[in-house]
């Protein structure tokens, strides 16, 4: 393990999440031939590897490509509480679909806790996997009316929960509602026996191997951006923002929503449970052992994407919290990710369109991916086993409610079209000459709007803030030194490279 130093901010200098720096990860060549297999799979994150793993299980060749490294997109940077208490959800489910529709996503993501609990048990996983009790708490009486609410709708759909006036911390809250035996785990060591597992029933892994697009067809054939092509029975877009878009249907229903998290040690110590405020700022908790101490995990500070303010103010946010709650020794680690959010909060499993019987995708979690994805990877297996499945409507990707779907459709778009004429409009008032060693932001270059950074050596580098997606500007993301994309959330580092899509070439370099 080598947690990073502090930066004169109080925080490590760089951002690294403590999953991805305790485990040692295999690694994988890029595919340098075509193939022909049953089933590709595109991404690995715990919704391509945990497909991947199921469906080698059934004894079809499954070749899985991940764009960089496998477990380094979201997965690798999540809280990773298994549960299904998704914040506040099933009262906003039961009026925009239903109470069948809205019991059915309580046991798609509990049956999908008992998958992962069944699969460490039966394959002895090591990964810190625990049960507990989950709670969302508020700390306004606003929220207590909306915690209320939620609690009706736990009983009229038969979900096991408490209202309770207190947890076991000092937060004042007014209320809480709890859900009992949920869980939490190391993700990465989970999933990382499951790619051993894989690897050893024959399944293909490629790492730096992306696909950037797609030939339709009886046997589809993924092209990736080195000109390998895999032809398959089935495609399997698990690459977060599907990497295929036909119709350009998820360009305007989905939206990106960033969070961060802190590691730390604590003074007082954490009484256990998984926790979530009702009310905003969002402020997560749980805890998991590092070397056999307990450390607590302090997330919060959603935003969209590219929307935010400074973002090592966020970070700062979270350890003010923590200061307050539990007396803080020392920060370990800091990170931040996104993850997607679809027009009705429910994710989009099942076939791409209409139209694609045989190119499936898996996205839109709303930073509950561990059940959803896992429900996903049991969904698509049984999709292209052609096997009963009770969620396929529930997750149906062409489903639409016009209520709230149309409402935030129209929210969406007209927030990209805002980030698209806005940014074009901006005149910066920041030159290249004003930026101190290790800062970066937009500047006027040349009489143009362009993004700068200045390395810790003083080194400049220059890009064209141009997003190479759909063309919106991007805005400069200081806690994680990147270009973030307001409109859908495509990231690339201070040099341009691309760090997460739908975006597929790299910003322009301006030196
Ligand atoms: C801060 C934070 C905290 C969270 N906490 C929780 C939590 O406590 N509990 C919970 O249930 N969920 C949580 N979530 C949500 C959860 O982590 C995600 O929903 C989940 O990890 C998404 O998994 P995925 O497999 O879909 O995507 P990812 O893990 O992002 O995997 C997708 C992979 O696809 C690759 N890829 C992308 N494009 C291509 C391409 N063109 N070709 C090849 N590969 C490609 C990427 O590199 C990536 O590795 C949290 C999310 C965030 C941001
Ligand atoms: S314009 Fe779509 S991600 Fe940037």
């Amino acid at each position: 393990m080598t947690h990073n130093h502090i930066g004169s901010e109080g925080l490590p200098r760089f951002p690294e999440p403590y999953w991805r720096d305790s485990v040692t990860l295999p690694t994988f060549q890029s595919l340098q031939e075509d193939l022909e297999v049953d089933i590709v799979i595109i991404g690995g994150g715990i919704t391509g590897i945990t497909t991947a793993y199921l469906l080698v299980k059934e004894g079809l060749k499954v070749a899985l490509l991940e764009a960089d490294t496998l477990l380094n997109g979201t997965t690798g940077h999540t809280t990773a509480k298994i549960t299904a208490q998704h914040g506040l959800i099933y009262d906003e489910l039961i009026s925009h679909m239903g109470r069948t529709k809205a019991r059915q996503y309580y046991e798609a993501n509990s049956e999908a806790l008992q998958f992962i609990k069944q699969t460490v048990e039966e394959h002895q996983i090591n990964c810190d996997f625990s049960q507990q009790d989950a709670y969302i708490y508020a700390t306004t009486k606003e929220c207590v009316h909306k915690l209320e609410q939620e609690f009706t709708a736990y009983q009229q759909l038969h979900i096991p929960g408490e209202l309770i006036s207190h947890i076991p911390f000092d937060i004042k809250i007014h209320k809480a509602l709890s859900m009992k035996n949920q869980a939490q785990f190391h993700p990465v060591s989970y999933l990382t026996k499951l790619v051993q597992l894989i690897v050893e029933s024959g399944g293909l892994i490629f790492e730096n191997s992306m696909a950037i697009d797609l030939e339709e067809g009886t046997q589809p054939t993924v092209l990736t951006r080195e000109g390998r092509r895999v032809t398959a029975n089935y495609v399997l877009s698990c690459s977060h923002f599907p990497f295929y878009d036909g119709l350009g249907f998820y360009f305007t229903r989905l939206y990106a929503q960033r969070s961060y998290v802190i590691a730390v040690k604590t003074e007082k110590e954490f009484p256990g449970g998984m926790y979530i405020s009702a009310d905003q700022p969002t402020r997560s908790l749980r805890s998991t052992t590092m070397n056999g101490e307990n450390i607590v995990l302090i997330g919060g500070e959603s935003h969209k994407t590219g929307q935010g303010k400074d973002t090592l103010e966020h970070y700062k946010a979270l350890e003010a919290f923590g200061h307050e709650v539990f007396g803080m020794n020392e920060i370990l680690y800091r990170w931040s990710a996104q993850d997607l959010v679809t027009l009705d909060k429910v994710p989009y499993i099942g076939e791409i369109t209409a139209n694609h019987r045989n190119v499936l995708v898996a996205t839109g979690y709303r930073k509950w991916g561990m059940t959803n994805g896992t429900a996903a990877a049991l969904l698509l297996r049984d999709i292209v086993l052609k096997r009963e499945n009770s969620y396929i409507d529930l997750y149906r990707p062409s489903r639409f409610f016009i209520n709230p779907s149309l409402k935030e459709f129209f929210e969406q778009n007209l927030d990209v079209a805002k980030h698209l004429i806005s940014g074009k409009l901006e005149v910066p008032d920041r030159k290249i000459e004003d930026l101190t060693n290790g800062e970066g932001s937009v500047v006027l270059y040349n009489g143009e709007r362009a993004g700068a950074y200045k390395d810790d050596n003083g080194q400049l580098h220059i890009v064209d803030t141009t997003c190479t997606h759909l063309g919106c500007e991007t805005e400069w993301n200081h806690g994680d030194r990147t270009w973030d994309c307001p409109c859908h959330g495509s990231r690339f580092s201070y040099t341009g490279e691309i760090i997460e899509g739908p975006a597929e070439l790299p910003l322009k370099r301006l030196q």
